[in-house]
């Protein structure tokens, strides 16, 4: 019988997987299990505390469903999400950022210059900008799938209950000859994220808001390009500097401005915005 201590043990763990050699699954396991063995040998883990994080672990399985994953809630409040999001941003694209819980893949296509916002109430913007590559050039056909809260903070897929249609507030976008992409919304008000979960108590324990700053979703695909993940945030917005998920960064703050009378808005829109904003996307090629 092999004999193994706390620190013989990592290394007869990690021989115990027969991976294969050179592989990924490998490094990731290995590397796994050096960081977890390292954790607990540096702060010395009690027995309390160890089942206290696996009854942790418990609840957020619990209390997770297919419209509740709390496991990437607590990712998102960790900051690991967010650093999946940075080392994963190629240069010169458009920083990534947080996917969140309410992405409906099969959101209705809509014709450029639509009203996304149903009559709800709050302050109708114009979005616009332009899709390009890194070198610059624009990308035609470009597909902008959108998805965001409502003038009060809420997600129309939250209120179904309430008679609320959990298509609402979303769409998916084509780019026109030049690149561009232009519709109007609602502006999104900030939300908690939930906070009635282990990842509550634990933002709770750490006391720590639950707030997201107010913000757009955003993936933007191409043909031959890699696909970003991101969100636009707007400038001088409540919780903009200290973001419950850690998903705001600096180039991705948009500046929303007043749309004067005399402004020539070079869109065929099918609702009268009072704002706007442009954000341009920027896609690098696949590989
Ligand atoms: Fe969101």
């Amino acid at each position: 019988m092999k004999d193994v201590n706390q620190y013989t043990l990592t290394e007869a763990v990690k021989e115990s997987f027969r991976t294969e050699d050179g592989s990924r699954l490998k490094f990731l396991l290995e590397t796994f299990i050096d960081h977890l063995h390292d954790y607990t040998r540096e702060t010395g883990l009690t027995h309390e505390e160890w089942i206290g994080v696996l009854n942790f672990l418990y609840d957020c399985g619990k209390i997770s469903t297919p419209e509740r994953h709390e496991f990437i809630l607590l990712s998102d409040v960790l900051g690991f999400s967010a650093l999946v999001d940075m080392i994963n941003t190629r240069g010169g694209a458009t920083e990534g950022s947080n996917l969140g819980p309410f992405y409906l893949d099969d959101a209705p296509a809509m014709e450029l210059g639509a009203d996304l916002s149903g009559g709800r109430s709050g302050a109708m913007v114009l979005v616009h900008g332009i899709v390009r590559d890194t070198l610059g050039n624009p990308l035609p056909g470009a597909m902008v799938d959108t998805w965001q809260a409502d003038g009060s903070g809420t997600y129309p897929i939250q209120e179904q209950e309430q008679g609320q249609d959990k298509y609402d507030l979303r769409a998916k976008f084509t780019t026109d000859a030049n690149g561009r992409y232009y519709y109007t919304t609602v502006l999104p008000k900030p939300y908690t994220v939930p906070y009635d979960g282990p990842v509550g108590r634990l933002l709770r324990a750490g006391n720590r808001h639950s707030w997201r700053a107010a913000h757009l979703h955003y993936i933007i695909r191409a043909p031959g390009m890699r696909a970003i993940t991101t969100e636009v945030f707007f400038e001088n917005t409540e919780y903009i500097d200290n973001d419950a998920v850690f998903g705001v960064r600096k180039s991705l703050i948009a500046k929303v401005e007043p749309v004067k009378k005399t402004d020539a808005l070079d869109y065929q829109l099918s609702a009268k915005p009072d704002a706007k904003f442009r954000f341009d996307f920027v896609l690098a090629p696949e590989g």
